[in-house]
């Protein structure tokens, strides 16, 4: 007997993270694969980052700043907010179970549009909660819906923004509508993890929404657009009850010393990172009008991603796609994500798709 798990642990689906290259080339007999499903930036740390990392190396016998407040300080600074208005967390996924764990009970509610990052409905299984999905709308998330659908034991919903798989946005006076129709016994969880990445103009800043509302939350991440997923970086900006109450559940010291030191140093670059978010949002346009010109149909991506909703054939056309070295990210029945690389990989997706033979759809 390996001792008593929870029940609800043992019926937990593991987070399916995206397949390696590797593991295509060993299925489908093929190499040099390009892995497009994870939404990875295609570039490695900027040379200050990984400077900031190297010097870094010679700390590592210590921990690191449990609070990390060198890097709190200063996304406090870059977001326009106070100190006590932020945590820091493993990643936003670490923010997101923060939050679930610092806020919801057994048999009580989460609700999120559907579908969306597929984290969240783990986060909810761990503490046995209740999921309200409500489906999205045309590909984006239904804030009408999904506010009709908060009840009084609903303690957080998410609004992913732009939405993943799908790619869509909301603008920012939806939010503001749905916020303003939300009872504030529930918080409301605005995920903006590929937020650097939109150029749809109905989307602004949403930090000036929290001065109206003290359950809205913002979660980022240095993962993305930032190009540091290897090292687990992921922030919440609120008012400072909630950020004191997610910040209870943090793992200690589960910010390493190199994340807050390469966090740093990357939020000092940030106009260099802002020249490579705009190579990636350059390439995304390219790839939506390649996609739309043969025929395809994809929603407006505004993340580093585009979206293939095509449905039935979804996972035939991840398993065509890798064998021909491509590994997209099927959601089975409904659609095919794939990352925007760079030109190169971009192109071999684009050939990739075309060689499958599945017609457009
Ligand atoms: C919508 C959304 N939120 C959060 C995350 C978590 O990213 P990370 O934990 O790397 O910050 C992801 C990752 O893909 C995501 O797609």
């Amino acid at each position: 007997m390996t001792g008593r798990p929870r029940p609800a642990i043992a019926a937990l689906p593991a987070y399916r993270p995206g397949r390696s290259a590797a593991a295509a080339e060993a299925d489908h007999g093929v190499v040099d694969a390009i892995k497009l499903a994870s939404n990875e930036l295609p570039f490695g740390p900027l040379p200050s980052v990984a400077g900031a990392i190297a010097a870094g190396i010679e700390h590592l016998h210590l921990y690191a700043d449990h609070g990390a407040s060198a890097l709190r300080q200063a996304l406090a600074a870059h977001v326009g907010v106070d100190l006590d208005q932020v945590a820091i967390g493993a990643g936003s996924a670490g923010i997101l179970q923060q939050i679930v764990l610092a806020y919801v009970d057994t048999s009580e509610e989460v609700a999120m549009c559907w579908p969306s990052f597929e984290a969240y409905p783990v986060f909810a299984m761990l503490v046995e909660a209740e999921q309200i999905r409500v489906p999205l709308r045309d590909e984006v998330f239904d804030l009408p819906a999904l506010a009709a659908a908060i009840g009084p034991q609903t303690k957080v919903a998410f609004v992913t923004n732009p939405n993943n798989p799908t790619g869509t946005v909301v603008g920012t006076d939806e939010i503001a509508a749905f916020l303003a129709a939300v009872p504030d016994t529930c918080l409301v969880v605005l995920d903006e993890a590929y937020n650097e990445f939109v150029d749809d103009p109905r989307v602004a800043d949403s930090t000036p929404l929290l001065q109206q509302h003290a359950n809205l939350v913002i979660t980022r991440t240095f993962s993305k657009a930032h190009g540091l997923a290897g090292l687990r970086v992921g922030y919440a900006v609120g008012h400072r009850d909630a950020i004191a109450m997610i910040d209870r559940t943090l793992v200690p010291f589960a910010i390493n010393e190199l994340a807050q030191r390469a966090a740093l140093a990357s939020l000092a670059a940030v106009d260099e990172m802002r020249v490579r978010v705009a190579m990636v949002i350059e390439e995304r346009a390219r790839v939506r009008d390649a996609l739309r010109t043969r025929g395809w149909t994809t929603p407006d991506p505004q993340g580093n991603f585009v979206w293939l909703p095509v449905g039935d054939v979804a996972s035939d056309l991840g398993v065509a796609l890798e064998r021909h070295g491509v590994v997209a990210r099927p959601f089975p029945d409904v659609g095919v994500r794939i990352t925007i690389s760079d030109r190169a990989g971009n192109d071999r997706f684009l050939a990739a798709l075309d060689a499958t033979g599945v017609s457009p759809r």
